[in-house]
Formats: structure tokens, sequence, C-alpha cells
């Protein structure tokens, strides 16, 4: 794994635009190279705008993905239906995927309680990879942070941390009282590049806790995710406000 990189934005805004223009970045190689680019989108809200500007013909983002070549999937979802309003999924095809002709998208089946099971099936067959070969090479993993630092839906304490066979598990999430549905560190860390956005006062202890551990901490989960590829933080200067002067960009 690389060092993480860290790159501190003023704002919301800037925060999107900085991640559209790495994802842009990001996209080009893969498609230079395997003329394919597969994509894992977060969940939750930090990443809509996000979306917004990768979708809008009026920004300089759109025409420069090919999204002809752009493989679409979900590193984590709610167990709802796809038009509920907690899914993940709907919040992407609103933000992004009913506006881009992407080359496929695979959705988790959240609301089908063998959704793990399904997911990974798809997985295995997209990427054409036999049973007990190693996890396919995402090329960039989109990811959020919580206030407790948990990722994707791996949660503290949760046993989908201690995963190490399967791609996709469904813990239940006690601080939820449901269960998700999420992928885990095998397919995480298998990733080229996985990029982090975090922004928000909301987020600044528990993204200090992750990039800054105090000595002898536990790492939280976000901490668990070590990818073999780049693995890059774009923070706002509200999240970063508990961070050293490690982090790059504007104070
Ligand atoms: C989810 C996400 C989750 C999210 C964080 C941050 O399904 O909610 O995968 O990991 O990224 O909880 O959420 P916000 O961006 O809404 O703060």
């Amino acid at each position: 794994m690389s060092e993480p990189v860290v790159r501190r934005v003023a704002d919301p805004e800037a925060l999107a635009r900085a991640a559209a223009g790495e994802l842009v970045r990001v996209a080009t190689r893969a498609v230079g190279e395997r003329d394919a680019f597969a994509l894992a989108l977060a969940g939750g809200e930090t990443p809509r705008r996000l979306y917004e500007l990768l979708a809008d013909p009026r920004e300089p983002f759109r025409d420069r993905i090919a999204w002809s070549r752009t493989h679409v999937f979900f590193g984590d979802e709610r167990p709802v239906p796809p038009d509920h309003r907690d899914s993940n999924f709907r919040m992407a095809r609103e933000a992004l995927l009913g506006r881009v002709p992407a080359a496929s998208v695979h959705r988790i089946r959240g609301e089908d309680p063998a959704a793990a099971e399904e997911y990974e099936a798809e997985l295995r067959r997209f990427f054409a990879i036999p049973a007990g070969e190693a996890p396919p090479r995402l090329d960039l993993v989109l990811l959020g942070l919580g206030t407790d630092a948990h990722t994707a839906s791996l949660f503290p304490r949760s046993p989908a941390l201690e995963e190490r066979r399967r791609w996709v598990a469904a813990p239940f999430v006690e601080r939820l009282g449901t269960r998700r549905i999420t992928l885990t560190l095998p397919i995480l860390d298998r990733a080229r590049a996985v990029l982090f956005l975090v922004s928000g006062g909301d987020k600044a202890e528990a993204l200090a806790r992750v990039l800054e551990p105090a000595a002898g901490e536990e790492l939280p989960p976000a901490a668990r995710v070590r990818p073999e590829g780049e693995i890059l933080w774009f923070v706002d200067r509200a999240a970063a406000s508990r961070l050293g002067a490690a982090a790059e960009g504007p104070t």
C-alpha cells in the first residue's frame, strides 16, 4: 500500500470538484490501460454533489469520462428496495446514473435476504474469477467516513471487519438495529485506488482517529482499509480541523 495522501480543500463544493477531477484522472488511466473503468460508489450524503457534478453537461467532467467503458458497483447498501429513500442506489441514480450512459450498473439488491451472496456471485461472474481466486481489482472505490469512523458498512466491532474470505457481507449493525450489505476488506484492499471523501466538523474527531491515531489505540474501521494501490483522503477544512499540519492544501 502506498502512503495515504491527504488533500485538504476549503469546503464541500471544493471537495466535490476535487474529487470529480481525481475521478477523471483515474478513469482516464484505467481506460487507457485496460479499456474499462470499474468504479464502486459510496453511499450516504457526502458524495451526492460529486455525482451531480459528474453528470452535469455544463461541468468539465462528464465528457472527459468514457461512460461507455465504465462499470458501476456499490461499496454498500441498506436492506431496502431501490426506490426507498434510504437506498444508496436511489441517490446515485437520481444524482448520476439516470443521466449518464454507463456500460453497466451493478446494484446491490439490498431488499433480498441473500443480497451479499448474490452480489459476490455477480462480481465473480462479471470479473470471471474462479472460486478460490483473489478478489477483483476495482479501479476506484469511493468511500465515506462516519462519525464513529466506520466506512462503507464496516462499523466498529463488526464481525465483517474480520472477514478474510468473502467479498461481500451482511452484518447486523447494533447501532442502527438493522443489517447492511457491504464490501469487505479483502476486496477493498485489492483496489487500484481508494478515495475517501470527508466533509464537515462532525467528522473531525473520527478523521483524526483514523489519520493520526493515538499510540495503542484500536484501529477504527476506516483505518483498516489498506489498498494495494493508492489511498487518497480528500477532506474539507471543517473535517480537517483536528488534524496536524500533515494535510496538504488550504488551512
Ligand atoms: C452509507 C455509507 C456510509 C457513509 C458514511 C458517511 O451507506 O451510509 O456507505 O459509510 O459513507 O456513513 O455518510 P455521510 O456522507 O452521509 O456523512
